[in-house]
């Protein structure tokens, strides 16, 4: 049983890299970022809410995010393993990670770290598509669909992200400069943090990600 954490930057490819991962190791891959965005979209009091932070770059508070966390993971799909994309964020998530895992008698494989400067995180989140239906990711440069404006997956139309604004993206920059350094000393402090050079073509940093998750888990 692996559970993984996958930190870095808004754009350091968390996503992109969780799902590959996710496919190889046969873990599920938990967005708490998509866990947001189908509860703004259901329009429940929480996602209202969080709708009103979000839209600012803010982060939904820890009490809303742990409860978004623990309703996914109480679904019965989660008992092989999983990779949290985007959890946790903040200190006080480290800690809500570590007693879920103890909850659950599982332990955490790895903290892994995708460092990406923020010039290339910037390109890469103004050129981003996603399909609202699978949730594949694209870039129109990097990573583009097949046919444009059309997920590969499944056909349907691919949108850009609501927060993938200029001034959006600049705040969700700050916040993650801000809250960041402690969680990595958290997970460097307790040997579980291992760092990715991200800044390079996808299929390079996936062969990186599997390489270092493979020798984890050996
Ligand atoms: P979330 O959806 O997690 O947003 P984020 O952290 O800002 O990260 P992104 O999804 O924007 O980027 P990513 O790292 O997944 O990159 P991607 O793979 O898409 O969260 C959204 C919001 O929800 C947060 O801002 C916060 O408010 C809230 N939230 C979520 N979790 C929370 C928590 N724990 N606590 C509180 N609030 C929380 O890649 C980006 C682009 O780059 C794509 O176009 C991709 O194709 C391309 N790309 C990927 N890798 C490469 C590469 N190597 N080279 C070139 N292009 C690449």
């Amino acid at each position: 049983m692996h559970n993984f954490v996958f930190i870095g930057s808004p754009g350091a490819g968390k996503g992109t890299h969780a799902a590959t991962l996710g496919n190889q190791l046969g873990l599920l891959h938990i967005s708490t970022g998509d866990l947001y965005r189908d509860e703004m979209a259901a329009g429940t009091p929480l996602g209202l809410a969080a709708k009103r932070l979000l839209d600012q770059g803010l982060l939904g508070t820890d009490a809303m995010t742990e409860t978004l966390l623990r309703r996914r993971l109480a679904r019965p799909d989660t008992g092989g393993g999983f990779i949290l994309d985007g959890f946790p964020r903040t200190l006080a998530q480290t800690e809500v990670l570590r007693k879920i895992l103890r909850e659950r008698g599982q332990p955490l494989t790895a903290a892994i770290f995708l460092a990406v400067p923020d010039q290339s995180v910037i390109k890469r989140l103004s050129g981003r598509l996603i399909c609202l239906q699978c949730r594949q990711i694209y870039h129109r440069e990097y990573n583009p669909p097949r046919r444009p404006g059309c997920c590969d997956v499944c056909g349907a139309a691919l949108r850009r992200r609501a927060d993938d604004r200029p001034a959006t993206i600049k705040e969700r920059l700050r916040v993650f400069h801000a809250q960041t350094g402690p969680i990595l000393a958290y997970y460097r402090d307790r040997q579980l943090l291992v760092t990715v050079d991200a800044d390079a073509p996808v299929a390079t940093v996936a062969q990186r990600v599997e390489q270092a998750a493979r020798r984890l888990i050996q």
